[in-house]
């Protein structure tokens, strides 16, 4: 309840500015919530070296705390845009040497990039500083399926659904309402601490080795090539307003079926994170 309200907000502060209301989604981001947990499960598994090193940096603030920042400043910071997502092509899992190395950079070029500018101790702190979120961000924004996914439906933003009687796209359903249930359950912290107790230390301990960001993609690819993508329906929808042309509905099935996914994929990239942070600061 407490996401749906700020995402509300967020819209109304759109309409607000611009005068004319102007969909948010791709701003969200995979939502706030997620980064957070993210970050949060990511200090759990941090070296002490890294620990150290993290603070040093952001001080009073913790991982969890500035990972949803890139995406608020996304709008002053136009050159970021193109690294919250890394497409690929429809007929094919894996993208190609392009794909993923686009001349304006994408989301796996962007923590290779933020990686090397936290290991340069010559750079200025402030630019360390804005490497590391970006870091903790874009690893993220890399685990949710549809910020992998295709450029002809900017990862799913013009994929039509209804979800709750309304008109809605498939990349805001992934980005905010997949895992809605535990925001109603958990904070971010909490939630962080939830996934850490739900996977095993064998998985943990694969995880946190896996730091090429490469095979990310893939993984994350395969989910939207072994039908991430709701099927249309005829008839009537829940809101019983007969529709002439068929629309997938985001049900309680394909939560039941997707949401085990989504949280597979968060407690994946806060485990990553740890592991490139420990090694980045272990040199
Ligand atoms: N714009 C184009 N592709 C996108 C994606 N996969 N995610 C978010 N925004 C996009
Ligand atoms: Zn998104
Ligand atoms: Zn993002």
């Amino acid at each position: 309840m407490r996401f749906v309200l700020r995402s509300t907000q967020a819209a109304s502060l759109c309409l607000l500015i611009t005068g004319w209301w102007v969909p948010m989604s791709e701003s969200l981001g995979w939502s706030r919530y997620a980064h957070e947990t993210s970050g949060h499960l990511a200090e759990i598994h941090l070296s002490a070296e890294a620990q150290t090193a993290v603070e040093a940096l952001l001080g009073d603030d913790s991982l969890g705390e500035v990972a949803a920042w890139a995406d608020r400043v996304r709008g002053e910071r136009r050159d970021t845009a193109p690294y919250h997502y890394v497409n690929g092509p429809r007929d094919q899992l894996r993208p190609s040497h392009d794909d993923l190395h686009l001349p304006q950079g994408t989301a796996y070029t962007a923590v290779l990039k933020y990686q090397q500018a936290l290991r340069d101790d010559d750079l200025p702190r402030q630019t360390r500083i804005e490497a590391l979120k970006f870091l903790v961000h874009f690893v993220g924004d890399i685990h949710q399926p549809l910020h992998t996914g295709f450029a002809d439906d900017r990862g799913g933003n013009d994929f039509e659904v209804i979800y709750r009687d309304e008109p809605y796209n498939l990349h805001r359903y992934w980005d905010l309402n997949v895992i809605e249930p535990r925001l109603d359950r958990f904070s971010a912290r909490e939630y962080a601490d939830h996934l850490n107790r739900s996977y095993s230390d064998a998985q943990k301990a694969l995880w946190i080795t896996q730091t090429d960001p490469k095979p990310w993609v893939t993984e994350a690819r395969r989910y939207i090539f072994a039908g991430l993508y709701p099927v249309p329906r005829h008839g009537e929808h829940e809101g019983g307003q007969q529709r002439t042309t068929p629309v997938p509905i985001m049900d309680e099935t394909y939560r039941d079926v997707w949401m085990p996914a989504a949280e597979l994929q968060l407690a994946r990239s806060g485990l990553r994170l740890a592991g490139i942070l420990n090694e980045v600061f272990a040199d």
